[in-house]
């Protein structure tokens, strides 16, 4: 049984990390300010408490990690919600992760583990991009998560940073995937960014934290990704095929200023660290994502923990 406090744990990844992990009998605080993150989704179940508060409050946090007393924390919160709000950017994802860090620092926690955008490498042509790719973020996201994570990096503890391709699962509520199943669905028209981007389950993002949580385990920077880009068109097809369309023509549009055409992320390192490849293809990923929405539908709320509560 271990000590886990997971700030942002109302959120997409982190509820989803408490489900994979809350039969193995582990003890879970999470923190969240549900800026983008459901308190349904993380009710108070045994062995699981929430608490709401801003990660860059520095009492709030000390108070929790005097508290609770972790052994492992994943450090999942991250504010990316108004792009014009790069204060609220700066106080979440820099002063915020600078008070994980030294609040795990002052409180003996063995690991912390930090989640990472692939907008820290900002616009490259180099695809697959290695995790040795210099980082230039061009967003308030994408600059203060880059910041946020040097400030992790220099933690006096065991740390990981894991940078992350467009995970898929449970209540994952952006993006095209859910965009084109809602909208073809009620019979309305889609485009597409001429973007690709790199999907990975996530079964195979639980297989990689299962191995990064270890003691003992590597530390450092690692990306986590199936290494494929696939464009938005391609997932518009897969989507209209589960849905039974007949082939169609939809419009295909270039990127937007501030977006990348196309990303996808060199796992090797990874491999040779820890082990890890991904399991799932890009259509069983896809596939999978749409026959959550069958059965649950287009929402970030459903939780298998409030259904059992
Ligand atoms: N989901 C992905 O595919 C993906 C890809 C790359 C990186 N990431 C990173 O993984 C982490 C989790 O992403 P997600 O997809 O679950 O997003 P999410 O928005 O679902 O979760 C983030 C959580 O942080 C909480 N939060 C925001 N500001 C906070 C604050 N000041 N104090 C406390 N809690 C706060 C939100 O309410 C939310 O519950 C983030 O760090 C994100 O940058 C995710």
């Amino acid at each position: 049984m271990t000590r886990v406090l997971i700030t942002g744990g109302a959120g997409c990844l982190g509820s989803n990390l408490i489900e994979h992990w809350l039969p193995q009998g582990h003890q879970f605080l999470v923190l969240d300010n549900f800026a983008t993150g459901k308190r349904e989704v993380v009710p108070a179940v045994p062995g699981l408490e929430v608490r709401e508060g801003h990660i860059g409050d520095a009492q709030f946090v000390e108070q929790a990690f005097a508290q609770f007393k972790p052994e492992l924390v994943i450090h999942s919160a991250a504010a990316y919600k108004d792009p014009a709000d790069w204060q609220e950017d700066a106080r979440t994802n820099v002063t915020g992760s600078i008070e994980v860090v030294k609040a795990s620092e002052r409180h003996g926690v063995g690991r912390l583990v930090n989640f990472q955008t692939v907008l820290s490498y900002g616009r490259t042509s180099v695809s697959p991009i290695p995790v040795s790719h210099p980082t230039a973020p061009f967003t308030s996201y994408g600059i203060s998560k880059t910041a946020g994570e040097q400030y992790v990096l220099q933690a006096k503890l065991p740390v990981v940073s894991l940078r992350l391709a467009n995970v898929t699962g449970p209540r994952l509520a952006i993006g095209p995937i859910p965009t084109f199943y809602k909208r073809l669905k009620a019979g309305q028209k889609c485009f597409c960014s001429d973007t690709a981007r790199d999907f990975l389950d996530m079964s195979d993002f639980f297989s990689m934290i299962d191995l990064a949580v270890q003691p003992g385990a590597a530390t450092g920077v690692f990306n986590v990704a199936s290494g494929e880009a696939h464009y938005i068109k391609e997932i518009f097809e897969l989507v209209a095929r589960h849905l039974g369309l007949p082939a169609m023509d939809v419009p295909v549009v270039p990127p937007a200023a501030d977006d990348v055409p196309v990303v996808a992320l060199d796992a090797s390192q990874t491999t040779k660290a820890f082990g890890w490849t991904p399991k799932v293809g890009f259509e069983d990923t896809i596939r999978k994502q749409l026959e959550w929405y069958d059965r649950y539908g287009v929402s970030d709320i459903y939780s298998h923990l409030s259904s059992k509560s």
